[in-house]
């Protein structure tokens, strides 16, 4: 049974005021809240085991490798990859995709195509803008409609042999449009050998994630958007290729044997993980997968799909305010501006006098909001224990916002 109020007591920063007033917590596409368990996963690592993992024979350190290779097998199981290996702790999903574009430099060569998406955030465009710079390969960029739907013919037109990379959100964190990522996947593997890279930052606190069915050669996500400490993430990539591809970082940890001569690297997914994890944050994560599945994915996405709806309607109803990709299929995100109000941020500091936290500006996407020909918008975002009064609140805040600033 799906208890709200059960969930939102779990948080006990929820509870506070801001402001003076009781808080209205609507930025859970910048970073989600954490729960108890998590929070206390946390504190017992720190107050009770604090040692390092994989190296010390001590008790201590066995127990703190034990609980970080525990956390990484809850992961592997959430995102149903075939083995623990594949599961790569980072420091979340920048890191990650970084990480694919550093270590795929030497598989790509000049005119070599690398495609992605107009709905990218920055981590998905920089890295490789950046691996074009070292290598020659070229950019492009699926375009997008008025409602923030990719348009696949061009994927028909496009992909071809020499295609070696697409990477994709699954879901956009500016609009909250979902990403037919399937439909994508499957035209991508039938034209071309592409390496298929799918970021599920903001899919994977909505939706449950099977990387096999999903057949994608790497997925990454964060920590901190799934109720989980920041500084953790994962990267998960298909056996195959994490064997052939070269280590990101190199350092401690990740070595088979080191000389002055030749260094060969150790096993995964050790070769990608050198210097000392985020131990404690990483067991915490393991905490947060606990937590999704304590509630079931089933559940989360019924309620955010409610919430959702309700916020669109309630919001419409006010005159003269857009939301950005309306009509388009989408989950967590409301992106909106009001007519006549051209500073979203103007929007979000009335909101937050009422203690109503959101983000505003260009939710590092700029190209999006040059679609738009605007500067930014005012974005709502929800997670598991929002509520329907708390949307009520946004829209009385929001008309509050529209009379203060018309
Ligand atoms: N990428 C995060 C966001 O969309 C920080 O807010």
């Amino acid at each position: 049974m799906f208890d709200l109020q059960n969930i939102r007591s779990q948080f006990p920063i929820l509870t506070q005021k801001v402001n003076n007033k009781p808080l209205v917590y609507l930025d859970n596409a910048a970073t989600s809240q954490k729960p108890i368990s998590v929070l206390q996963s946390w504190e017992r690592y720190y107050s009770e085991i604090n040692a390092n993992v994989h190296r010390g024979i001590h008790t201590l350190s066995q127990l703190a490798t034990e609980q970080m290779e525990l956390s990484r097998r809850k992961i592997q199981k959430f995102i149903n990859a075939k083995n623990d290996f594949e599961v790569i702790f980072t420091k979340g999903t920048t890191e990650g995709i970084n990480l694919i574009a550093f270590s795929l430099t030497t598989m790509i060569q000049e005119n070599d195509e690398i495609l992605i998406s107009y709905l990218e955030h920055h981590s998905n465009i920089v890295p490789w803008q950046m691996l074009c710079e070292r290598t020659g390969a070229k950019l492009k960029v699926i375009p997008m409609d008025e409602n923030g739907v990719l348009q696949l013919d061009f994927l028909d037109e496009n992909l071809s042999e020499k295609t070696k990379i697409i990477s994709l959100n699954q879901v956009s964190n500016a609009l909250g449009v979902i990403n037919p990522i399937e439909e994508i996947i499957a035209k991508t593997r039938a034209k071309s050998d592409a390496i298929i890279v799918i970021d599920g930052a903001q899919s994977v606190p909505h939706f449950k994630i099977d990387v096999q069915q999903m057949d994608c050669d790497f997925f990454v996500f964060s920590g901190h958007k799934m109720y989980a400490p920041m500084g953790t993430g994962i990267l998960y990539g298909k056996e195959e290729i994490l064997r052939k591809i070269q280590p990101f970082h190199g350092g401690g940890e990740m070595i088979a044997t080191c000389s002055f001569e030749k260094t060969t690297y150790a096993d995964l997914p050790f070769k990608f993980e050198a210097g000392t994890p985020n131990v404690g944050g990483n067991i915490a994560l393991g905490a947060a997968v606990d937590f999704i599945e304590s509630i079931g994915h089933e559940h989360i996405q019924t309620h955010e799909k409610a919430l959702l709806d309700y916020a669109q309607k309630k919001l419409l109803q006010i005159e003269g305010l857009k939301i950005y990709g309306e009509k388009a299929a989408r989950t967590g995100v409301i992106s909106f501006n009001l007519e006549g109000i051209g500073i979203a941020s103007d929007v979000g500091m009335i909101l937050d006098k009422l203690g109503i936290a959101v983000r505003t500006g260009h939710h590092c996407t700029q190209p999006i909001m040059e679609y738009f020909k605007i500067a930014g918008t005012v974005r709502a975002s929800f997670a598991v224990y929002n509520t329907f009064g708390e949307i009520d609140i946004l829209t009385e805040g929001v008309k509050k916002a529209q009379r203060m600033l018309g």
